[in-house]
């Protein structure tokens, strides 16, 4: 099967509770553990949207309204790269550098003192046996890291996948193959897809002047300062991506459908009629799984 060459399975994972993941779940959600005491890493990733935040912009330890639309943390750690620019190298790096990002704290240092009067030292000393000084802020992110490699999401599309043919209606099977058959599986492609390779947002200057939408954003210029690299996002991933609205790097579309028709418009210069619009979002609807079991503390479930 075509699809099966060009995407790719994910398999729930079988962790075994481990202190680890268990600290690593309470840090995630310990509102205490920020600059103002009110933010945790679940107020933009959300459990009720999916991982991700359905404002355009969250707002952080600060006050500040981030830069770029929160995407979600489900599946996130099985790309190479994270974040739209793709500068973050791995799930531990990411919750370390939020410390002095969205928790706004100065340094990192600034976080230890509330650890240990939050009564995590215990946890630390269990989640890191042997080392002389547990709580610390790479230990900080290596335990969000556990946890977060737990919330992998399987969907009816890898059953499907997996020789189920019956589990995707006679639209969601031409929704799959419009997407490959005009292009969009060029870029989003693997077992994600999307996730792993950088592009430009199409004419995106174009596309902005004209829809007034949104500030405009560098991309990946802003780190590597290449003139080829203005305007490169990563590719997004799609899992789960119609319980993340709202949708690109700027969260400037609200609907799915008008999503995909934009891609179709300033990625591949077409335009998609109603039904093949419709078809292709039935398709991406076959991507979502459920929130995992394990996301939100048993206090903090919706
Ligand atoms: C104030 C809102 C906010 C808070 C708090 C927050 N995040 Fe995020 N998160 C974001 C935004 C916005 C991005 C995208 C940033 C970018 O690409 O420029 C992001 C990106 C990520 C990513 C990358 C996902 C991907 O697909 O590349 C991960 C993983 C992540 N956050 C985990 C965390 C963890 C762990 C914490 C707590 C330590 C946290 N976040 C706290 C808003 C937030
Ligand atoms: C040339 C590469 C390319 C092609 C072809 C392409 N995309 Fe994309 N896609 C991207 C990039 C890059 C982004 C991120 C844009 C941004 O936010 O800056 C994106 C974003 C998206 C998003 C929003 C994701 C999110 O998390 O907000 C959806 C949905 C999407 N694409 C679907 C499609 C569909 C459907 C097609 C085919 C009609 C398609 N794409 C074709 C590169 C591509």
């Amino acid at each position: 099967m075509e699809a099966a060459k060009r995407f790719g399975r994910i398999e729930p994972v079988a962790a075994a509770p481990s202190a680890q993941i268990e600290l690593g779940r309470a840090l995630y959600w310990d509102t205490r553990l920020s600059a103002d005491g009110k933010t945790a890493c679940a107020s933009c990733h959300s459990a009720y949207d999916w991982g991700a935040d359905r404002r355009s912009a969250s707002i952080d330890a600060r006050g500040n309204p981030t830069r770029r639309n929160s995407p979600t943390v489900f599946n996130a750690l099985r790309q190479p790269m994270l974040r739209w620019l793709g500068d973050r190298g791995s799930g531990a790096e990411q919750a370390e550098g939020s410390i002095t990002g969205s928790m706004g704290f100065r340094a990192k240092d600034e976080i230890l003192p509330l650890l240990r009067q939050s009564d995590y030292e215990a946890a630390f000393r269990a989640a890191f046996p042997g080392e002389a000084e547990p709580v610390s802020t790479r230990n900080y992110g290596r335990a969000i890291a556990a946890y977060e490699a737990t919330l992998v999401t399987p969907a009816p599309f890898d059953r499907y996948l997996g020789g189920d043919a019956a589990v995707l209606t006679a639209r969601q099977k031409a929704g799959l193959r419009l997407f490959i058959e005009r292009g969009c599986a060029g870029c989003h492609a693997g077992a994600l897809l999307g996730g792993s390779a950088w592009m430009r947002f199409g004419v995106v200057k174009d596309y902005w002047l004209a829809t007034g939408s949104a500030r405009i954003d560098e991309g990946r210029y802003a780190i590597t300062r290449k003139e080829e690299d203005r305007y490169v996002f990563r590719v997004p991933m799609l899992r789960n991506i119609a319980k993340t609205a709202p949708y690109f790097h700027d969260g400037s579309v609200p609907t799915l459908e008008a999503a995909v028709r934009v891609m179709a418009s300033v990625q591949l210069g077409q335009t998609l009629g109603d039904d093949e619009a419709a078809a292709i979002v039935a398709f991406l609807e076959s991507l979502a799984g459920d929130v995992p079991a394990n996301y939100a503390p048993p206090a903090q479930r919706p």
